[in-house]
């Protein structure tokens, strides 16, 4: 089974509970989710790869100083994991970004690609998958496989928000995927919806798809 790190800090939880909120309004809701991203991507990336070298301070030179030597892809699963993005890249140096759009049918709960720019070849690359929400899992453990099939050595997932039914088959379906979240909520409604969650991401981010 799959890690799971339910990142717990106050700073979060506030920024959760402003996020569930049905009165926060767009664009709050944009800065909210990016807060939130750049701090869960701190969290998931202790162990970035860094370089000793060395740097001239104002008072003395060759001091040592370690530098991130490692390129991190961020793949973020449209449209609600673009808001995510920005936040990383401002706290993370050397990312690369891949796109993938996924949507998912209200009916089946079934997602498809209709993006998908991807790298064939992902050996040896730490990638690491955002999308604000894990409600059934489906669209996260979809591109989990694709990045799995391109030989990522390891996939990190990054969600705002989880169902703990939606986690459970997530867990199962990609062991070894670790996953970071701010929280574990307990129910999907009959429509896919996280419960209590907050609402539907990508329409808060940028507005209704139709
Ligand atoms: C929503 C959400 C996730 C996905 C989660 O996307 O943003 O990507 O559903 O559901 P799942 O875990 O059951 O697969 P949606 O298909 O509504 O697209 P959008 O982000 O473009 O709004």
């Amino acid at each position: 089974m799959s890690a799971v790190t339910v990142v717990d800090h106050p700073v979060l939880a506030h920024r959760l509970a402003q996020l569930r909120d049905r009165r926060t309004g767009g664009d709050s809701f944009r800065q909210l989710i990016s807060e939130v991203s750049g701090l869960l991507a701190y969290e998931a990336l202790r162990d970035l790869g860094t370089h000793p070298g060395t740097v001239d301070t104002p008072v003395a030179d060759g001091a040592l100083a370690y530098r991130v030597a490692e390129v991190v892809l961020l793949v973020p699963i449209l449209r609600a994991g673009l808001g995510m993005v920005q936040a990383i890249q401002e706290i993370v140096p050397l990312t690369e970004v891949a796109h993938v759009g996924l949507r998912r049918d209200d009916a089946t709960l079934r997602s498809d690609v209709y993006l998908n720019r991807l790298p064939r070849d992902l050996a040896g690359r730490r990638v690491i998958v955002c999308d604000p929400m894990l409600a059934t899992g489906g669209s996260l453990g979809q591109v989990c496989a694709m990045v799995r099939e391109r030989g990522a050595a390891e996939v990190i997932t990054l969600c705002i928000l989880a169902s703990a039914p939606g986690l459970a088959a997530f867990r199962a379906d990609h062991p070894g995927v670790r996953v970071f979240c701010v929280a574990v909520d307990p129910e999907l409604d009959d429509a896919g919806f996280i419960v209590p969650g907050l609402g539907d991401a990508g329409d808060r981010l940028f507005g209704p798809p139709d």
